[in-house]
């Protein structure tokens, strides 16, 4: 038997709760920007968060409501996703504070954070993976905003490379899951995919 659940009797607080708790796990895009001025370095983490497309490369993320990095990357049209690993998990929960805007969650916090290569928002130095983008749209969806950045420029510490690829063993990236539940990584299974071809012979 299932419980069905329809979003205009539930109301839409409820069924947001409803929608994170089965929509998981989701990466963690935590995104730093700078302020207009270039003196204010903001960091948030983001779990609406994905790759939007390939070639070019674009990724996205969802502000729910207008909050300082969406801000920001509207006025200065930069950002940095930095990959979200296990060891600083409460320095990330520490920057989803809503500090001020002119009060920065790098210096608020203490997280060291070094030049990207590409564009001004400075990188989270002690994340494994950066993600350099310059604004590529903007889409308003209701109370949210998905916001697309075309990655310029990936910056990937080399302790996380193995063969020369980034290993999700190494990486440790944290995931959002419902409620206030984060998840780490667990088993990982191998299996390619099967050819059209390859089922047919069979
Ligand atoms: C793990 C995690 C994931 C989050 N994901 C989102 C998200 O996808 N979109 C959003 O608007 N807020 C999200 N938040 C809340 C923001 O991080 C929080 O509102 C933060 O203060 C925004 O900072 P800013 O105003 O500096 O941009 C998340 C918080 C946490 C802890």
């Amino acid at each position: 038997m299932r419980i069905d659940y329809s979003p205009d009797s539930l109301g839409a607080g409820a069924f947001y709760r409803l929608l994170t708790a089965v929509v998981v796990p989701r990466p963690i895009a935590w995104v730093s920007t700078l302020t207009a001025d270039g003196r204010t370095a903001n960091l948030a983490p983001h779990s609406f968060f994905t790759v939007a497309c390939t070639d070019p490369p674009i990724v996205q993320f969802t502000s729910v409501g207008r909050k300082d990095s969406l801000r920001n990357a509207e006025e200065t049209g930069e950002f940095v996703v930095n990959v979200a690993p296990e060891p600083l998990f409460e320095q990330i929960n520490d920057t989803a504070t809503d500090f001020p805007r002119e009060e920065g969650e790098f210096d608020a916090v203490g997280i060291e954070r070094e030049p990207s290569l590409r564009v001004k928002p400075p990188r989270v130095a002690a994340s494994p993976v950066a993600l350099e983008c310059r604004l590529h749209a903007t889409l308003g969806l209701g109370n949210s905003t998905v916001v697309f950045g075309r990655v310029v420029h990936a910056a990937v510490h080399e302790d996380v490379l193995v063969d020369g690829h980034p290993d999700v063993r190494q990486l440790r990236p944290l995931s959002r899951l419902g409620k206030n539940e984060w998840g780490t990584i667990g088993e990982i299974r191998d299996l390619a995919r099967i050819p059209y071809h390859d089922r047919r012979k069979g």
